[in-house]
C-alpha cells in the first residue's frame, strides 16, 4: 500500500504499528495520519464540557472562533510586525483598568492565564523593592512576600521559583482569609508585597482588602515603607465590580499597585487569556 491509500484507511497505520512516542522517528507521517492519531487519542480525553474541575469555560461564540480561526497565521507577540494586535490588547488593559478605577493612564498586558500574571506582577513588586532597596544603599538578598493560606499554588510557585521567602498566614477551622491583623506581625522592611484574594480558589471569599490597606497605609506614615497590595482577582475580579460595585477592593485602595485576573473562568472565553494590570 501507498502511503496515501494508507491514509484513506480511518486509524490504519496505527492500528498496526505504535505511533511514535519515545525516539525520533525515522521516517515522516502523511497529514492525515498525524490529525486522525491526535483526534483519536485526544477522544479519549475528558470532555471538558462535562469537567468543572478546571475552572476555564469551554464555549464561545462562533464569530469568536472565526476571528480565532483566521488569525492563527500571526505571531501576535511581535508588536512591531502587527501594531493593530499590540492596539486590540491595549484596548483591553485600558478597558479593564477603567473597570478596576486605575487613577490615571496606567499599563498591563495579556498573558496566558492568571498564573502567568501572577508571575509577571510578583517579579515587579521584586524589582520595585529591590530598586527602592539599592537607591537607599541597603540589602537586597532576603526579599519576603506575605500572604495567606488561601491562595493558589502558583503563589508558592513564584516564591520558590524566584527566591523570594514566603510568609504564609495559616488558616483554622472557621477562618478562610486573612486581614491586617494577620498580616502586621510579618511586615518588615524586606516585605515586597502583601498579596490579597479576591475570590479564593477554595471557598471565593475575599480577603479584607479594605483593612490591609488601610494598615499599610499607615506603616508608609509612620515606618516610611511603601508596602504594595497585589490583589489576586483571577476567579473574582470580573464578578465582584458587577455584583458589589461600591465595594472597594481595587485601585480605589492606594496600596494596590497591581490586579490579575483571569479572561477564561467566567464564560464565552476559551483558555488561555488571563490579565496584569498596573495601577500606573
Ligand atoms: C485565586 C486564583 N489565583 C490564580 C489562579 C490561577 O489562574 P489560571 O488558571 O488562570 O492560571 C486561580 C485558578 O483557579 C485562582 O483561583
Amino acid at each position: 500500500m501507498t502511503k496515501s491509500d494508507d491514509a484513506a484507511l480511518f486509524g490504519n497505520r496505527f492500528l498496526t504499528k505504535p505511533a511514535p512516542a519515545e525516539t525520533f522517528p525515522e521516517e515522516g507521517m502523511a497529514a492525515t495520519d498525524a490529525m486522525r492519531l491526535v483526534d483519536v487519542d485526544l477522544a479519549m480525553e475528558g470532555d471538558p464540557q462535562r469537567n468543572l474541575a478546571t475552572f476555564v469555560t469551554t464555549w464561545m461564540e462562533p464569530e469568536a472562533q472565526r476571528l480565532i480561526a483566521e488569525n492563527l497565521h500571526r505571531n501576535f507577540i511581535d508588536h512591531a510586525e502587527y501594531p493593530i494586535s499590540a492596539e486590540i490588547e491595549q484596548r483591553c488593559v485600558r478597558m479593564l483598568a477603567d473597570l478596576f478605577h486605575a487613577p490615571g493612564k496606567t499599563a498591563g498586558c495579556r498573558t496566558q492565564g492568571s498564573s502567568e500574571a501572577i508571575m509577571l506582577g510578583a517579579l515587579s513588586l521584586k524589582w520595585k523593592w529591590r530598586e527602592r532597596r539599592q537607591a537607599a544603599g541597603l540589602s537586597t538578598d532576603r526579599p519576603n512576600l506575605i500572604f495567606g493560606g488561601d491562595v493558589h499554588v502558583v503563589w508558592e510557585k513564584f516564591c520558590r521559583y524566584f527566591d523570594v521567602e514566603p510568609r504564609i498566614v495559616p488558616l483554622a477551622e472557621g477562618k478562610y482569609t486573612i486581614g491586617p491583623q494577620d498580616v502586621e506581625p510579618h511586615l518588615d522592611e524586606n516585605t515586597i508585597g502583601v498579596v490579597a484574594v479576591l475570590g479564593t480558589t477554595f471557598t471565593g471569599h475575599k480577603d479584607d482588602v479594605v483593612g490591609i490597606d488601610e494598615l499599610l497605609r499607615d506603616v508608609r506614615k509612620k515606618r516610611d515603607l511603601d508596602i504594595p497590595i497585589h490583589v489576586d482577582g483571577a476567579s473574582g475580579a470580573f464578578v465582584w465590580p458587577f455584583l458589589y460595585p461600591d465595594s472597594k477592593w481595587d485601585f480605589r485602595l492606594e496600596q494596590v499597585r497591581s490586579i490579575n485576573v483571569s479572561g477564561h473562568k467566567y464564560g464565552l472565553v476559551y483558555p488561555g487569556i488571563g490579565w496584569l494590570i498596573f495601577r500606573e
